[in-house]
């Protein structure tokens, strides 16, 4: 499937029912050669209404830790678990994942990103493995066939938790400095 393909196909996507309840759909935003690319959990109000992820307040807040560690926004690839907002920002249920998650190995497939950074627990259960703990776990890093993943907390709570914010910086500050050591 090209990257055309998979976009049209997410677009009139039926899959499960937030397919009409959705706005806009999400489907991801940056470089799609990154080598680095960080998966959300899913989209909210606002990335619903604009269809970029990463734009409300989290979203702010996550931009400018990538300001702070060096990293370009427009370098990366930022995606999210689910490519349609959940009504009330719920969390995103299984079925909705179980469908939803082709898509994303679809363009995991198609970047080949060496660097996986899930932004939260949702992601890292998916992505890392089904019992991942975000407050015990995060920061540190596995080989995942031919990736290399950690998962970091989610912007979403950091408005709200100040206390994580030195543990994001450094888990970020370390993404950062594998990505420089890689590229
Ligand atoms: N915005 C997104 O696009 N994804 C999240 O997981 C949270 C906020």
């Amino acid at each position: 499937m090209t990257w055309e393909e998979l976009k049209l196909s997410c677009e009139s996507c039926k899959r499960c029912p937030l397919g009409d309840t959705r706005t806009k759909l999400v489907f991801g935003t940056g470089n799609r050669d990154a080598k680095l690319m960080f998966v959300g959990e899913a989209p909210g109000g606002e990335e619903d209404k604009t269809g970029i992820p990463f734009v409300g307040a989290a979203g702010k807040l996550f931009d400018k830790y990538l300001e702070a560690v060096g990293i370009g926004r427009d370098e990366v690839y930022i995606a999210n678990i689910l490519k349609c907002r959940p009504p009330k920002n719920r969390d995103p249920l299984p079925e909705e994942q179980d469908v939803c998650i082709d898509y994303l190995r679809e363009q995991v497939r198609l970047i080949k990103p060496k660097m996986i950074v899930c932004l939260g627990r949702i992601s890292a259960m998916r992505l890392i493995s089904p019992d991942y703990r975000i407050t015990r776990e995060h920061g540190k890093w596995i080989k995942k066939g031919q990736y290399d993943m950690t998962a970091v907390y989610p912007p979403s709570l950091l408005p709200r938790d100040e206390s994580r914010r030195d543990e994001m910086l450094a888990d970020m500050m370390e993404v950062a400095r594998r990505y420089n050591e890689m590229k």
